[in-house]
């Protein structure tokens, strides 16, 4: 009689398996090079009904994409069961207002699971007076989590079509993120790696309220002041908040500050602003049905911002806010 063959353990199998969560255009987006990488990938959508509607679909077309998805892209319902099971990988596609809920959910979690976060952003602590970054806010609710963050300059539609994008994978344990790199990286998908946890997601976040200003320069000679300033103030922010001003010049930085403020909503709304538009006449007008990320965030962090840091190191972002929050006419003076 022959003998049975043995199963190979999951961790040493090469196809790893990968939650992502969230099914608008990035996490749908990022599936596509983690399933070129021969993994069992799974996408779910707590959320939205239309994201919903479009993956559990025969032909999976994205109405947000605008393309069919792979086949091979399992869709399952959102539920508590799905988090308990084990996976190499989940990852957090949600918009930032995601961010709660799935923080609680995740308290839930049976295997401590790896987390790879997506999101872009920052949160306001009442109650402490503090600014969390995500990965922080996460680990408040699953202690001892393994998390990393993905950030950079990529733009969901033009991953989907495979166009070659870079990215930083970071986590205090630089041989985690590098793990994570060979699980997804693919030849047009291009992973670098930092250790600056912190430094990658306040960049990435706050590259929003910078498109935004550079934006108000109207492509001229302005926007190069603006952008040469934004970086200074980038850079001291991200000091601040404990992490590495070198991190400023990276992809999370500088990287995806020029692809946010050469297009994209924030430095349309930019424009507008220059131009002399109020923030709410410009979004009822020309963007009401758009998400401006960056208007999101200086709501988020404005209570903070304004009292605790120094004027003197961050005019334009003081401006910037003020212009949101108070509904006034952007006025830069370089
Ligand atoms: N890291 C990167 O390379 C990268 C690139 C692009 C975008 N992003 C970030 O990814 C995030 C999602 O961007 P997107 O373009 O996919 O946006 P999207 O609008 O297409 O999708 C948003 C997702 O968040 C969910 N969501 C929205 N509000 C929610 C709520 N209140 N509760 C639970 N879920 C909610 C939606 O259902 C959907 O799954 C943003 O933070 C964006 O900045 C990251």
């Amino acid at each position: 009689m022959g003998r049975k063959k043995k199963k190979t353990p999951w961790y040493r199998l090469k196809m790893k398996k990968i939650l992502v969560i969230g099914g608008g255009a990035m996490g749908s987006a990022f599936t596509i090079p983690c399933l070129e990488n021969k993994n069992k990938v799974t996408i779910t959508e707590p959320y939205s009904k239309a994201f919903i509607k479009d993956l559990s679909s025969k032909n999976k077309f994205h109405s947000s994409l605008k393309i069919n998805l792979p086949k091979s892209l399992k869709f399952r319902k959102f539920s508590t069961d799905l988090l308990r099971e084990k996976f190499d990988l989940i990852v957090i596609a949600l918009s930032l207002s995601g961010i709660d809920f799935i923080s609680k959910e995740l308290k839930k979690l049976k295997f401590k699971n790896p987390i790879l976060v997506l999101t872009k952003g920052l949160k306001y602590e009442k109650k402490n007076n503090k600014i969390l970054t995500i990965s922080e806010q996460l680990k408040k609710n699953y202690n001892g989590m393994n998390i990393s963050v993905l950030k950079g300059p990529c733009l969901a539609k033009e991953l989907a079509r495979k166009n070659h994008t870079s990215v930083i994978v970071a986590n205090k344990n630089i041989k985690i993120a590098k793990q994570i790199g060979k699980m997804i990286s693919t030849k047009y998908y291009v992973i670098e790696f930092s250790n600056d946890v912190i430094g990658v997601e306040v960049c990435s976040a706050i590259k929003n309220i910078y498109a935004m200003i550079i934006g108000a320069g109207q492509s001229l000679n302005m926007s190069s002041s603006l952008f040469q300033k934004s970086i200074i103030e980038m850079k001291y922010l991200t000091k601040y908040f404990k992490g590495k001003e070198v991190t400023t010049l990276g992809l999370a930085g500088v990287g995806d500050l020029y692809v946010s403020a050469s297009g994209g909503r924030n430095s349309k709304m930019g424009s507008y602003l220059g131009k002399g538009f109020t923030f709410k006449k410009a979004k009822k007008k020309f963007m009401p049905k758009d998400t401006v990320e960056g208007e999101q965030l200086a709501r988020e962090i404005a209570p903070y911002i304004l009292k605790k840091i120094n004027k003197k190191k961050i005019p334009l972002m003081l401006n910037l806010l003020k212009t949101i929050l108070k509904n006034k006419k952007l006025n830069i003076r370089l």
